[in-house]
């Protein structure tokens, strides 16, 4: 396959870091603190952790084995295996080309926040209102959405290897650093509101990690358990095609078992320091009432921390935004490459031309995105009980329906048709054995598509 030759990653760390760099982004930093603090602090922690040991590592490494045992894209990897289950394939490619169409505009709202603190405004952003005023506003989430918009699409026309690794390698580390850093700082925290009531960081750690089952209905854990497994697809980037890609440019002696509890355990650890660098400061200066923004949360809460820090909270805000920036970045790559590495399959088209299309297309999506804010602006209920606007709708559509959906039929796919075998055999290519097996998939004996 002519993109795999091309693109191949160049080692174990190469493909880590590239798949760490897609899985770790806003959805650690944005998305998960906000589901945490909308259900209740500590029960979505634990039925999440559940979720990525089971699920989420069982549908990671099938999606990566899928994709280095057939070295083909999402679009055609499910039908080559079985011609008559091409559609799965097909189906994967409308989640990235639903998630692309907002995470734009995420990125663009973070590179508004760098823009603030770069210009040593970070002070006005800790105001109440200001982030409502801001996506609002009919241009500006427009232009700085347009902004990230380009810049991703430059990376991707230069192609995985040298656009994701390289950026991955860096950012990472110092991405990790910062936000234990300033989680500490969060739990130092303590605040007395206008009622006379003082509130601490460790008591915001409490709710963030104490699962609280008073006045738990089952329609509610239900919903705990929808958010939680959305928000593991997301952040895992599974079920989307996105790691069939990846796992098409991995060299055949990579430690597929080793690479995979990495990817799980990195991408893991930095939603569970982000929620702690979040949820403890939002308890202190807005209470338990605070916790519900929903996608706001990260933007109201975190300049007021910034704020709190004195003469480093200007450089300390910065630092925050360029580096979630990056990791934004690296994730928006991956999914513009998955987007443009199967239009290129599709349409038999060079990935410059690919690039392009992909490109405008993202870019009228994301437009009445912003526009949701303002001059489309309407109030919708979700089925989970959320008022939400076009990004949530398009959210709520791709990461609550179609993932599940699109696990569900691999899960029936491989568990019934091609047979975990399958699987477990792509993952010992190296000789290593696949210690979880016995756990993950039920042992089943070798069937007819073992090659
Ligand atoms: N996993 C990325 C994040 O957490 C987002 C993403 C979603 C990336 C889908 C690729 C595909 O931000």
């Amino acid at each position: 396959m002519e993109v795999k030759k091309k693109h191949g990653f160049t080692g174990s760390i190469g493909f880590v870091l590239a798949a760490a760099g897609s899985a770790v982004g806003v959805g650690n930093i944005w998305r998960f603190p906000y589901l945490v603090a909308r259900d209740g602090g500590g029960l979505f922690i634990l039925v999440y952790l559940v979720l990525v040991l089971t699920f989420g590592f069982v549908l990671l490494t099938t999606d990566i084995a899928i994709g280095r045992k057939t070295g083909k894209n999402a679009w055609d990897a499910f039908q080559s295996i079985v011609p008559k289950w091409g559609f799965l394939g097909k189906l994967t490619f409308l989640v990235p080309t639903l998630i692309m169409t907002y995470y734009c505009v995420i990125g663009g709202w973070i590179l508004k926040y760098a823009f603030v603190f770069l210009s040593g405004q970070g002070q006005i952003a800790a105001n109440d209102g200001y982030f409502t005023q801001f996506i609002q506003n009919p241009i500006s989430p427009i232009f700085f959405m347009l902004v990230f918009l380009i810049i991703t699409s430059i990376i991707v026309y230069k192609g995985v290897e040298k656009g994701v690794e390289k950026f991955s390698r860096y950012v990472m580390p110092i991405l990790l650093v910062i936000i234990v850093g300033i989680a500490l700082y969060s739990l130092t925290l303590s605040y007395t509101d206008a009622s006379g009531v003082t509130r601490t960081g460790i008591q915001g750690l409490a709710v963030y990690l104490i699962p609280q089952f008073e006045g738990l209905t089952i329609s509610k854990f239900l919903n705990i358990v929808l958010d939680a497994m959305s928000q593991l697809f997301f952040s895992l980037s599974v079920s989307m095609g996105i790691m069939i890609t990846y796992g098409s440019y991995v060299k055949k002696d990579v430690n597929l078992n080793k690479s995979i509890a990495q990817i799980e355990f990195f991408d893991t650890s930095v939603a569970l320091i982000a929620g702690a660098m979040i949820i403890p400061s939002v308890f202190v200066f807005t209470g338990i009432d605070g916790m519900a923004q929903g996608p706001s949360l990260m933007f109201v809460s975190l300049p007021k921390v910034f704020a709190s820090m004195g003469i480093a909270g200007p450089i300390v805000g910065l630092l925050f935004f360029v580096m979630i920036l990056f990791a934004a970045f690296t994730s928006s790559v991956s999914i513009m490459e998955t987007l443009v590495a199967n239009c290129m399959n599709i349409f038999d088209k060079n990935r410059k031309q690919m690039s392009l299309v992909i490109c405008l297309y993202s870019l009228v999506a994301a437009i009445i995105i912003c526009l949701g804010y303002n001059v489309f602006y309407f109030e919708c209920t979700l089925p989970n009980g959320v008022v939400g606007q076009l990004l949530d709708i398009a959210d709520y559509i791709s990461n609550s329906f179609l993932m599940p959906l699109i696990s569900f039929l691999t899960a029936i796919f491989i568990g019934y048709i091609v047979k975990p075998q399958w699987i477990i055999e792509e993952i010992e290519q190296d000789g290593v054995k696949f210690k979880r097996k016995k756990s993950s998939f039920p042992p089943k004996r070798v069937n007819e598509f073992n090659k």
